[in-house]
């Protein structure tokens, strides 16, 4: 058997042996926090708030956002940078594969090998921290702005994900900022604004319980600092009425008490909105701060000076701030040859901001970049193959063989012809019309040195093989079925349509734009053999996929650079479409659940009432009884697997209720909620002719009597991702931890086991269960 990640590395990232991966983390904390009071101590009272205040811009505007030097502690500042896809606003730099690309995966090691390659491209940028990965938007809704830079609905898989990325960028010696925390669900008034005569209208305040935020919100956050995270960024949004960045029941008692969190929180930029109640409710640091060039009101810096002077705020908590900042620095090494910024960077950026007659021109002279991207490619091309899902493939269609004549059709196949750089975080809120898309807009966006477009890769593969192509890439053509310049019919038609997502702003539907649905309907009239491709956010409505003669579906996320060669890969079966649905797949908005709130309350204030509780996505198609058109976990493979019903599940023996909380508490929290208390096995056979990866899943039901109102139906809670060949058995197995068997009680606020029969349920997808055994976990 050929596993794609070792059943060891798959628990490394999840218990207690992620020292063998990452030794220092798990070990030097308190070295680092040592080190850190000592350069504290030395310090004088504006130098330490200078730690906590961003707001120099030196030495170069593509640090986002910059904590400045203290050269007689040869003390070189910290440089921040976007993130989460590839280092931002530069050149010589690869654009990596999405967060919900990755997460499509389900590759634990891929997402660690992500993580060493961002870190490591940030690292030689001279970046000290990485503004990422995200986990929040998760995705309550399908059409979230943001929901792409992360990894999806599902708490578990968004947790493994997130703790994979932490522990991959941290290994290179830059740190993970994980964010944002908590409840930015979506871009509409996601932070506060005012109109022009100056009228403060607050942010939207996502409302949501407690246990919500436990199991499914904070879940993924606890995962990063379980790796090790040393940073969180605070959100815009606020939290049952309070800002993020002001909520101390969120930064002190979740974060900093229960999670035991040893970094800092830094403000999302310009989320902070206050002094001494930001700075007491557990917030470690402002971005950007007061930064000349991009206007923006600050309140740390002076006035945080003011405030200790005035004793509003303690001595003691500055001290704690800035050695929460300077901890992580320790931890990694970053005071021992940490490489200087790029000095390209500031013109890179300056060009981004103004185009090519930068008033500044003069103080950031255009100069080569340094390129960073090695052999990353490599990497991206693989991950895209790997986070390709296969919806649909008739007679098997695909890996296409035995065809000459291919058809490329749609305004996602050709190189964008507005550039390639999508900064625009609202202003075009659907997107260019014509090229391809491989990452979406907003900070998150990374400037492409290098871009294979599909049509590129398509055409040149056909040519290798001695085809011919035939293009068209006018969806409008396509619409009104103008196929008068394709001749003889292709023997396959290869539709490319795509959907844009960014910051700033909502996606107006989840309709692939562009005239698409009458594109493919169009050219699979004229073509019996139409395979549609589609490079999106995440969820997106396929009304055609019924259609006999689409013959293939692939929805390819966003892959990043390699989008073209990954495709290639893909379409003749170089590599597998090994994705599965990070997200389910409605058949209208309508059944998704809740929508983005579009206006104020009566009383004019922005509020998001999280009734659904943790019946998000799949949670809530089974709760309410939704036919999904495509469900979470779901995706095809070039081969068959089938799973035999023998699923197995051990328990250890004298499992208690509670954890054990002599066993104390770490990064992560109390300890004894990451220790194993339970098992589950079972035996999949690949029974197709080819090797093929399967994607086997572990879901549980808690006890029903047991648990509060709102338990889901079901929940994920193990899978893994194993290369089988063809005929070949073998034995998969899950690991339970504490906290995978626990709900959070918020009467008594701790994870409980309940007592009573789990139903453990392995399968292929969340409505694909191939085997079930009940069993108790209490005795
Ligand atoms: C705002 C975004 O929300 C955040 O994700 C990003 O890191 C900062 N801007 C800096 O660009």
């Amino acid at each position: 058997m050929r596993t794609l990640h070792t059943v060891i590395v798959t628990l490394t990232c999840q218990l207690a042996l992620c020292s063998q991966i990452f030794p220092r983390v798990e070990n030097s904390w308190s070295d680092a926090s040592i080190k850190a009071s000592e350069f504290v101590a030395n310090l004088t009272l504006t130098e330490k708030i200078g730690i906590v205040s961003g707001g120099y811009l030196s030495p170069a505007p593509a640090c986002v956002g910059s904590i400045g030097p203290i050269s007689r502690l040869n003390f070189s500042g910290l440089c921040f940078s976007d993130g989460p896809s590839g280092y931002a606003r530069s050149d010589g730099v690869s654009v990596f594969p999405s967060g919900i690309t990755i997460a499509a995966t389900w590759d634990r090691d891929l997402a660690y090998q992500r993580g060493v390659a961002l870190g490591e491209e940030f690292r030689a940028k001279g970046s000290h921290v990485y503004l990422g990965p995200s986990t929040g938007a998760m995705g309550r809704h399908a059409r979230g702005g943001r929901n792409w830079e992360g990894f999806g609905p599902d708490p578990y898989l968004a947790g493994v994900i997130t703790n994979t990325s932490v522990l991959g960028v941290q290994s290179t010696g830059v740190q993970a900022c994980t964010k944002h925390l908590a409840g930015n669900e979506q871009e509409t008034q996601r932070t506060s604004t005012t109109d022009s005569n100056g009228t403060v209208t607050e942010a939207i305040s996502s409302n949501i319980d407690d246990r919500t935020l436990h199991e499914l919100y904070l879940w993924p956050f606890a995962n990063a600092v379980k790796a090790g995270t040393s940073s969180i960024m605070c959100s815009y949004n606020r939290l049952n009425g309070n800002y993020t960045c002001a909520n101390s029941d969120l930064l002190t008692t979740f974060l900093k008490d229960e999670l035991a969190f040893p970094g800092y929180v830094t403000s999302d930029w310009y989320a902070t909105h206050g002094t001494e109640d930001f700075a007491n409710a557990g917030l470690d640091m402002e971005q950007p701060g007061n930064v000349s060039s991009l206007a923006g009101p600050s309140y740390f810096g002076g006035l945080l000076l003011d405030a200790i002077n005035n004793g509003s705020v303690s001595e003691d908590r500055l001290n704690d701030m800035a050695e929460r900042v300077m901890t992580p620095y320790f931890l990694l090494g970053q005071d021992q040859d940490f490489p200087s910024v790029d000095p390209s960077a500031g013109a890179v950026f300056l060009t981004y901001q103004y185009g090519q007659n930068s008033p500044l021109a003069a103080y950031y002279p255009a100069v080569e970049a340094r390129d960073v991207r090695g052999d990353h490619a490599s990497l991206i091309r693989k991950i895209g193959a790997a986070g390709t899902v296969l919806l649909k493939n008739v007679n098997n269609t695909l890996p296409l063989k035995n065809v000459s004549n291919i058809g490329i059709f749609g305004n996602g196949a050709g190189y964008p012809i507005d550039g390639s750089v999508f900064l625009d975080y609202g202003d075009h809120p659907e997107g260019f019309e014509y090229g391809t898309l491989d990452i979406g807009g907003g900070s998150g966006t990374v400037r492409h040195t290098n871009l294979v477009t599909p049509l590129q890769a398509v055409q040149s593969h056909v040519a290798s093989i001695g085809g011919r192509t035939q293009v068209i890439l006018n969806n409008d053509v396509l619409a009104e079925g103008l196929f008068k310049t394709i001749y003889p019919v292709p023997q396959a038609c290869l539709v490319f349509l795509k959907a844009y997502a960014t910051e700033g702003s909502d996606r107006s539907s989840i309709d692939l734009p562009w005239n698409s649905t009458a594109a493919v309907e169009k050219t699979a009239a004229m073509c019996s053999n139409t395979i549609v491709v589609i490079h999106g956010p995440g969820v997106v409505l396929m009304p055609w996929a019924d259609n006999e003669n689409v013959t293939a579906i692939l929805s390819a996320h966003y892959p990043g650079e390699e989008i073209g060669n990954s495709l290639v890969d893909v379409l003749w079966g170089a590599a597998e479409p090994s994705g599965r649905l990070p997200y389910t797949i409605p058949r209208n908005l309508s059944d998704y659940g809740p929508d983005i709130v579009e206006s104020p309350a009566e009383d004019s204030t922005w509020q998001a009432d999280f009734n659904e509780g943790q019946l998000i996505d799949y949670r809530h198609f089974d709760a309410d009884n939704v036919d999904p058109h495509f469900e979470f976990g779901f995706g095809l493979s070039y081969t068959s697997f089938e799973m035999v019903d023998g699923l197995q599940v051990n328990v250890n023996e004298n499992v208690s209720a509670l954890a054990d909380e002599s066993m104390g508490t770490q990064p992560g929290g109390l300890v004894d909620l990451w220790t194993l208390v339970a098992q589950a096995a079972v035996e999949i056979t690949n029974t197709g002719t080819i090797t093929g990866i399967a994607v086997p899943q572990l879901y549980i039901s808690f006890p029903q009597d047991t648990t509060p109102a709102g338990t889901p139906v079901k929940v994920l809670r193990g899978f893994t991702k194993v290369a089988l060949d063809a005929g070949e058995t073998t034995t998969i197995n899950f690991e339970l931890t504490r906290r995978d068997l626990s709900f959070w009680d918020s009467d008594t606020k701790q994870w409980v086991i309940p007592q009573g029969e789990f139903v453990f349920m392995a399968g292929f997808s969340s409505r694909d269960i191939k085997s079930t055994i009940q069993t108790a976990m209490l005795s």
